[in-house]
């Protein structure tokens, strides 16, 4: 098996990647930056509320703590669908230690993130399917590099799609129109798109497949964050 990808962690608890020299979430704490852009950006859980089943699609499983507050709001929401399915393509998995780690700080999710790290290990290259609650959450993991990984995933339609790819200047892999137009094959009419960055090129790039993105106040530090709906001009298939 292939070594788990090495951390570091900051003396205020922020994970950093030595490999893209970037923290893994905002200073303000995974937790608040999961509700506020990415389950936010996306109206979940309102959004969710009495339908059969979410798919939601992630670039970046990272420490899994994206995964862990959707599940978390899924668990407490009397509304929630009868299937959460999540979806999340991560290049370089982290050890099992520091899920743990990362979870934590955040009483909510750290029971939750237990479960996940039971089921974490022989996480080889290629899908991995991780059941939980019964089968009532699924998660897919896609170990490999993003682009292929979305071209060789099934078909499926993504309710909701968290891109969180480290920043654009020092991980430019995860935001590449290679990478929107991948995760475009999986939206559906009324699907929406979240991310922590405002950046022209994103926001030019997914108007260009059909989103019609609108900047939200940010969590600080940052000033903003990013939504979309896939609302194209054309007819789709
Ligand atoms: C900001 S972190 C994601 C944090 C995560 N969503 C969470 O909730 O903990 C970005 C992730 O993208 C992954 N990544 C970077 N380049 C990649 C690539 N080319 N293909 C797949 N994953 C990649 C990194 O390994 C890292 O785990």
């Amino acid at each position: 098996m292939p070594p788990a990808e090495p951390l570091q962690w900051r003396a205020d608890g922020v994970p950093h990647s030595p490999r893209f020299s970037d923290i893994y979430h905002t200073e303000t704490g995974a937790l608040a930056q999961a509700r506020h852009v990415f389950l936010g950006g996306c109206g979940l859980p309102g959004a969710w509320a009495n339908r059969p089943q979410w798919r939601i699609l992630e670039t970046g499983f990272g420490l899994g703590l994206n995964f862990l507050t959707s599940w978390q709001a899924w668990k407490q929401d009397p509304s929630r669908p009868s299937l959460l399915h999540f979806v999340s393509v991560e290049a370089y998995p982290v050890s099992r230690e520091d899920i743990l780690r990362a979870s934590a700080r955040y009483e909510e999710l750290a029971p939750l993130a237990r479960q996940l790290a039971d089921q974490w290990h022989g996480l080889l290259p290629g899908f991995h399917r991780l059941a939980f609650e019964g089968g009532r959450v699924l998660l897919t993991l896609c170990i490999g590099d993003v682009r292929p990984m979305l071209r060789a995933q099934r078909h499926f339609e993504a309710d909701s799609i968290f891109l969180d790819g480290f920043s654009p200047e020092r991980n430019p892999d995860m935001w590449s129109p290679d990478v929107l137009k991948g995760v475009t094959r999986f939206a559906r009419v009324g699907s929406r798109l979240a991310t922590w960055t405002v950046a022209r090129a994103l926001r030019d790039g997914l108007q260009q497949l059909g989103w019609q993105p609108r900047k939200l106040q940010g969590l600080a530090p940052k000033r903003d964050c990013l939504r979309a709906a896939f609302e194209p001009a054309w007819a789709v298939r």
